[in-house]
């Protein structure tokens, strides 16, 4: 099936024969998790909520059905190995949405690897990392994302992959 244009998607919608989705998966996003994110749902919950990360990953790859979009998820405690990920799916992916835990404030070969990745990225945090302790205000992911939600919790996942896929259809 040939994929729909941004104007003929809008029509559709218009009309109410599509929520924006033609039925096929038309783009893969990454979503992509730093150290001890692994511990959701067990760690520090007054800051980082209730749900897991797998509960998370689930409800993302449940909107990214509707929205055509195939999310490919990842978590590591290790920097490097969130470097090889990024190196290896950046050919195949059209954005990445990050939450990079504490590398956010001093990881800078992620910062590199999402430069080198070409892609729009979009930085995400459960918590509001500016209304905590003063180390945590300064992201050294920032200056290269295209924007970032910090505060949310659980759903900010959802806003920035729907910002992202939205953006990268022209919508
Ligand atoms: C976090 C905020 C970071 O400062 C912290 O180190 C994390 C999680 C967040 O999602 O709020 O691990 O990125």
């Amino acid at each position: 099936m040939r994929r729909l244009i941004a104007g003929e998607r809008r029509r559709l919608r218009a009309d109410g024969r599509t929520n924006g989705y033609n039925g096929e998966v038309e783009m893969k996003i990454l979503v992509v998790h730093g150290p001890n994110l692994n511990l959701l749902g067990k760690r520090e919950r007054s800051i980082y909520g209730e749900k897991t990360l797998e509960e998370i990953n689930s409800l993302l790859r449940e909107k990214g059905r509707l929205l055509g979009v195939e999310v490919v998820t990842f978590q590591s405690n290790h920097e490097g190995a969130l470097v090889d990920f990024i190196q290896e799916q950046a050919g195949s992916a059209r954005g990445i949405i990050i939450n990079p835990g504490a590398l956010t404030h001093y990881g800078y070969s992620l910062v590199d690897a999402l430069v080198d990745s070409k892609l729009p990225v979009i930085e995400v945090h459960l918590s509001n990392i500016y209304a905590r302790e003063e180390w945590r205000a300064k992201s050294v992911i920032a200056p290269v994302a295209k924007g970032q939600i910090s505060g949310l919790g659980w759903r900010g996942y959802l806003a920035a992959l729907e910002a992202l896929a939205g953006e990268l259809r022209g919508e």
